[in-house]
């Protein structure tokens, strides 16, 4: 971290606010007993049990932990479990069949109402079509859908039948698409015809069949489902495709056993970028998963099954599949999925859907919130919120006023806030108030969960001093964390493991998880978290390679070499700015600026489109020739230089500088 960055900090952190949560909140919460924290170290790791215990076993577990193969740790070992089952049949044996399990909202204002009775059905039958399909257990499907119905209905039926789902992002290109396919060896896709953005029918069936000749090996079976009826893109199904109202009324009342999984069998893969351009297949299991969600959605969001419980963030990323689907169903509660945009028709579209509901729970990434907060108060103004009962943010860092905004025009300064860190890998929460025990500081996401050994450290992994900014670590194993990245061991340990571990010893507390966050931590133990220290970046909460937009960028004809970073963004919170040098040297222009643009959404889709492209005859590098990222960020934040002595072409550096600021003038 710069020297400036570390003043900043010290700044924001000496006029730091704590708030109280509300005797009334604190009352009904489901946990609001402090013991909990020493509860959970001292019978560690015993204490997990707490969380298995919140769902159903086939047969139950014969050890919480077996940590003798680290990295590779398992947990509930011998537990047979099925998640379709938790999430879904229980509630129908338990008396609830009648309560709504999901209230779906698509753009245009149709709502779609399931209760677990519907679920159940839905869920049954299309695992008797998947069955049918030819998928078997521990097949890879994938999910390439937008916020429909039909997707967590596909996720629950693969869970039923055992075979692992793979959801990729229905904003993702086609080719990002077959990419994943490739990598997981998947033969069923489920997929989508289109749905609505802005008032507007997009074809999805297109770019998911522009994917699937990507494909490199033989795809079995393709469901499609029929979004859009009549404003759809007439597309003629394939040999192998089919549509999903076929396939349901062709197994219309079957009914699916559900497998009986092991613990720790694959329950799904998540694709997720990282430093090198392949992205990485995050790989998920069921009893340690599963437990985790369900007791983080009980012990932090609050989820009671009474709720209206509402995460307005997409299902194709983890936060969607963890706290929209498996920990709100496995509790029984209703979740609420919305296929839209929050400004459409109008910016009071959220607040609009809060009041139609009476939400209890909401649950939103920052962005989110800086957007409504420009827009401006008087939007959530127009409605009731008062059915609102805590708040929660997930994705990047919030600032301390955004905060603040939240907690007072969304919260009416009634609802505490858990501003929660975890990532794609952890599978759930990890560091974030228990908003029944906690206080709250704006800005700070909270001390590490009950069980989670978290500690902030130098590059030697010394713990650094309270207020001293360094690296987050975790320290032990815990139930929900990946497990491996698929087919890929050897890349597990080196990206998650290596910094900070004895890797040659199999005693676990030589074994420390590095997340790849830079993060501080104050007096009280409550931890800020910085931001990524790898090459990725986060534009809107999600998760961007830097090497991934580079390749994409070098694949444009015309370009010979270019450089990505991730500089701040009023909105974004961070954008992609790229710098590019052309083939023949030219300067480029337009068209090729437009081409690059092109590339990136064609490799990746839209969310990696960079916010600037400047063209330059050179890249500052050092001696030995890498590319020094950290003076290319100065740029694009528009700050004074850093140290530029140690390159081999210091005077670039100014060149580039000018460059950008002629181009934003
Ligand atoms: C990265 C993980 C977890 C689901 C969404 C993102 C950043 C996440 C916070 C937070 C500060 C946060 C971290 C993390 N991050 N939550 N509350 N405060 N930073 O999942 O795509 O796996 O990204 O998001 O940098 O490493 P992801």
């Amino acid at each position: 971290m710069s020297d400036e960055n570390q003043v900043e900090l010290e700044a924001r952190l000496e006029e730091q606010e704590v708030f109280e949560p509300s005797e009334e909140f604190v009352a009904q919460a489901n946990v609001s007993d402090p013991d909990i924290y020493e509860e959970f170290e001292e019978n560690w790791p015993q204490s997990w049990e707490r969380a298995a215990e919140m769902i159903d076993w086939d047969e139950s577990y014969d050890e919480v932990l077996d940590d003798s193969n680290p990295p590779f740790y398992k947990w509930f070992t011998g537990g047979k479990l099925n998640a379709s089952y938790n999430c879904v049949d229980r509630h129908v044996e338990n008396g609830d069949k009648n309560r709504v399990a999901i209230k779906w909202e698509g753009e245009h204002g149709e709502t779609r109402t399931y209760t677990y009775q519907d679920l159940y059905r839905e869920v049954n039958e299309f695992a008797a079509a998947l069955r049918a399909q030819g998928v078997e257990e521990d097949d890879v499907v994938t999910l390439y859908m937008p916020m429909v119905p039909e997707l967590p209905i596909a996720m629950l039926a693969c869970a039923r039948i055992g075979a692992p789902h793979s959801v990729v992002f229905a904003g993702f290109s086609a080719e990002a698409l077959a990419t994943r396919m490739n990598s997981a060896d998947s033969r069923c896709l489920v997929t989508c015809d289109g749905y609505y953005r802005r008032g507007d029918a997009l074809d999805h069936l297109d770019k998911a069949n522009e994917g699937l000749d990507g494909v490199d090996h033989g795809v079995d079976s393709v469901v499609v489902v029929d979004r859009l009826g009549e404003d759809g893109f007439d597309h003629e199904l394939r040999g192998n495709q089919h549509d999903w109202d076929d396939l349901m009324a062709e197994h219309a009342g079957e009914r699916v056993e559900p497998v009986e999984r092991d613990a720790e069998d694959m329950l799904f893969l998540m694709y997720t970028s990282g430093t090198t351009g392949q992205p990485k297949g995050v790989k998920h299991t069921t009893g340690g998963y599963l437990s985790y969600a369900t007791w983080t959605s009980h012990a932090v969001l609050d989820i009671e099954k009474e709720d209206t419980y509402w995460c307005s963030a997409d299902i194709g990323w983890i936060t969607g599949h963890s706290y929209i689907v498996y920990g709100p169903l496995a509790l029984g509660t209703t979740t609420v999925m919305y296929e839209g945009t929050p400004d459409f028709p109008n910016r009071d579209r959220l607040w609009d859907i809060i009041e139609k509901y009476a939400v209890d729970i909401f649950y939103t990434a920052p962005t989110a919130i800086r957007a409504f907060m420009k827009w401006g108060s008087r939007f959530p103004e127009q409605h009731d919120l008062s059915s609102l009962r805590l708040l929660g943010t997930v994705g990047e860092p919030i600032n301390p006023r955004a905060w603040k905004w939240y907690y007072k025009h969304i919260g009416n300064e009634e609802c505490p806030v858990v501003d929660t860190w975890w990532q794609t890998e952890t599978g759930g929460m990890m560091v974030t108030t228990l908003p029944g025990v906690c206080d709250m500081k704006p800005g700070s996401a909270g001390p590490p969960l009950p069980g989670i050994d978290a500690q902030i450290v130098d590059t030697s992994g010394t713990e650094v001093d309270a207020g001293r900014a360094g690296y987050l670590t975790v320290n032990k194993p815990w139930p929900g964390m990946l497990r491996t990245l698929y087919k890929n061991d050897e890349r597990f340990v080196q990206e998650y493991w290596q910094e900070y571990s004895d890797v040659n010893s199999d005693d676990s507390d030589d074994w420390v998880y590095f997340p790849e966050d830079g993060a501080k931590v104050d007096d009280d133990g409550y931890i800020t978290v910085l931001g990524r220290v790898d090459d990725v970046i986060n534009v809107s909460g999600h998760r961007l390679g830097t090497m991934e937009i580079e390749s994409a960028i070098v694949g444009v004809e015309g370009v010979a070499e270019a450089a990505v970073v991730g500089a701040n963004h009023e909105l974004k919170g961070e954008a992609v700015y790229a710098y590019v040098i052309t083939e023949d040297g030219a300067e480029g222009g337009e068209e090729l600026r437009g081409r690059i643009i092109e590339g990136v959404e064609d490799a990746i889709g839209p969310i990696a489109r960079p916010e600037e492209v400047v063209f330059t005859p050179e890249l500052p590098k050092t001696r030995s020739g890498k590319i020094m990222r950290r003076l290319l960020e100065d740029v694009a934040n528009g700050e004074e230089l850093g140290n530029t002595s140690t390159l081999r072409n210091p005077e670039i550096v100014d060149t580039i500088a000018r460059q950008v600021e002629q181009q934003r003038n």
